[in-house]
């Protein structure tokens, strides 16, 4: 575990493997210990960064709001400080918001996307409603109830009955969270910018990947960003919901590997 001050807070991450610099961002109310299964096989061929985000995982809390492009200037001045000056970048639902917000901010330093889960679009005025809620609640009473409404949503209904080490996995992983990280993060979802212009300007090589089940960002999401990125491919994963990279990960690093190797 490795930690340098970024914009003003502490934020740790892991760093391992040696070759093309991969970066992979987390979700929401996720940490880096989201890609373990990631990081072990991509870093046999590759250098794998795994921040956790501002108010996740070992990394500061910073109270107020948690933009999509302040996460993504946390991530390129993180690329600075390893010195990285261009990586594939892969994120998941949250983590792809801000991989969009990168690609927007800095094309340059994007060799390649992985946009996981994820969708362009930002929220609608009712979605915005509920993050507001969502936050008082994590600040009044903590991630288990959080946790608990959202697991059923994260997991297919196959996961939650048959693979209690996933579920466990899934929900500790929630309830290590700050509840000043969570709020912060919910509160910049609801302001982030719809980047569905931004897609047909993507020309770095992208791979798309869904879950099929994927309850949060369903798979018509991917579809509509596939449609929208020429360099793009799609790849739905069966039997996934919207940790699909937790749910599938040996079909998951399989298509990143493939990916990798020919971009
Ligand atoms: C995530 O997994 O990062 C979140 O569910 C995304 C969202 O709430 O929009």
């Amino acid at each position: 575990m490795a930690s340098a001050k970024i914009n003003n807070f502490n934020l740790v991450y892991t760093d391992t493997g040696i070759g093309r610099p991969i970066v992979l961002i987390h979700g929401y109310p996720f940490n880096r210990s989201l890609w373990t299964e990631q990081v072990m096989v991509l870093s046999t061929s590759f250098r794998v960064i795994a921040p956790d985000l501002r108010g996740f995982g070992d990394s500061d809390a910073v109270p107020g709001t948690a933009t999509m492009d302040v996460m993504a200037q946390d991530i390129v001045l993180l690329m600075n400080h390893l010195g990285i000056a261009r990586a594939t970048i892969c994120g998941l639902s949250m983590g792809g918001y801000v991989a969009l917000a990168l690609y927007k901010q800095l094309p340059s330093h994007v060799r390649a996307l992985v946009l996981a889960d994820t969708r362009a679009q930002a929220d609608t005025e009712e979605a915005k409603q509920t993050r507001a809620q969502q936050a008082e609640k994590a600040l009044s009473e903590g991630m288990a109830g959080i946790a608990d409404a959202m697991l059923p949503k994260l997991l297919t209904p196959e996961t939650v009955s048959k693979r209690p080490e996933i579920v466990k996995f899934v929900r500790d992983m929630m309830l290590q969270t700050k509840p000043e990280g969570a709020a912060a993060a919910l509160r910049g979802m609801a302001e982030r910018e719809n980047q569905t212009e931004l897609l047909p300007k993507i020309t770095a090589p992208t791979l798309i990947v869904v879950g099929s089940e994927d309850a949060i960002t369903p798979v018509a999401d991917s579809e509509n960003m596939h449609h929208a990125i020429d360099s793009s491919r799609l790849v739905v994963l069966d039997h996934a919901g919207h940790v699909s990279n937790v749910e599938r990960a040996q079909q998951f690093n399989d298509e990143v590997l493939h990916f990798l190797s020919r971009s």
